[in-house]
């Protein structure tokens, strides 16, 4: 892995707690960032750079190579104004919290779907907004965390689709907005093995693994290493960066050599 050195500067991850937001969160620590992780509910265990598990002692800076939890729920305008009340400076906001859980369009609720896009979209942009003032002091930048999930489509998850593909227009017209000030980008994930992973591919990761050419899920630290990159370019905004080990190998192709085969 390539040094980056984020020391000085302060860096917050929405959904920072779990899954690829805790490994996006770890990478900024690791970097020397002061670490800020908000959710709803907080951590299991501290989130640490690592090596785990033990925290590493302050550093004379004050810094404690442990990310500090803030409760809120990204979606709650309230929460967000206690947030960053208690932020004075702000180098790079990942907008990580998001997902949705797998429903057909047809019987699921109004309400549901209303959900997924303030969590996925609106949330988001609300973020984004708030963060603006302080990052544009610092020359900072904006991570949005997309999915392959916009980019193609996603039955199942047809609204988290919509959100995740009007995501990555939000931070492309966000990045035309505030430049030269501010960058914003999109770090668009493909299939991706977390704690929750069982839960979103049905505990069958070593066959979703055959469908990558990569040959494995992309996992945090791969997200973190991204983002780490991304937030310390200069010049790139605008951008949408696959994250996705080359893509999802398409259906035809295995029903297509089956033929062949048989
Ligand atoms: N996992 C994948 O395969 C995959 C693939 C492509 C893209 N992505 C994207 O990557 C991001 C992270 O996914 P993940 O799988 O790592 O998710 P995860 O394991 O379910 O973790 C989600 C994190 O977001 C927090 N969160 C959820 N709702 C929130 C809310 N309303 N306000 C504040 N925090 C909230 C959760 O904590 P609380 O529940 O305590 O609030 C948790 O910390 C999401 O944007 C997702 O769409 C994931």
């Amino acid at each position: 892995m390539i040094a980056f050195d984020y020391t000085g500067k302060v860096v917050l991850v929405t959904g920072g707690t779990k899954g690829l937001g805790r490994g996006i969160a770890r990478a900024f620590l690791s970097a020397g960032a002061t670490v800020i992780v908000c959710a709803r509910t907080p951590p299991d265990a501290p989130v640490t750079a690592p090596p785990y598990p033990r925290a590493p002692a302050p550093a004379s800076d004050g810094r404690t190579g442990v990310a500090r939890f803030v409760r809120a729920d990204v979606r709650d305008p309230e929460d967000l104004e206690r947030l960053f009340a208690g932020l004075d400076r702000l180098d790079v906001v990942v907008n990580n919290a998001g997902g949705a859980p797998y429903a057909m369009v047809a019987g699921t609720s109004p309400r549901l779907h209303a959900r997924v896009i303030e969590l996925n979209l609106i949330a988001p942009l609300l973020v984004a907004q708030r963060a603006h003032p302080l990052l544009a002091a610092t020359q900072g930048t904006v991570i949005m965390i997309g999915s392959t999930s916009g980019t193609r489509p996603s039955p199942g998850t047809s609204a988290y689709g919509a959100a995740k593909a009007g995501l990555h227009h939000l931070a492309a017209c966000l990045a035309a907005e505030w430049a030269p000030d501010v960058r914003v980008n999109t770090v668009v994930v493909g299939l991706a093995e977390t704690e929750n992973a069982a839960e979103h591919y049905g505990g069958r990761s070593e066959l979703m693994s055959a469908t990558i050419p990569a040959g494995r899920m992309a996992g945090p630290s791969d997200v973190g290493e991204v983002c780490l990159w991304l937030a310390g370019s200069g010049y790139v905004t605008g951008a949408q960066i696959l994250v996705h080990g080359g893509g999802e190998t398409p259906a035809w192709k295995w029903v297509a050599s089956d033929g062949i085969s048989r």
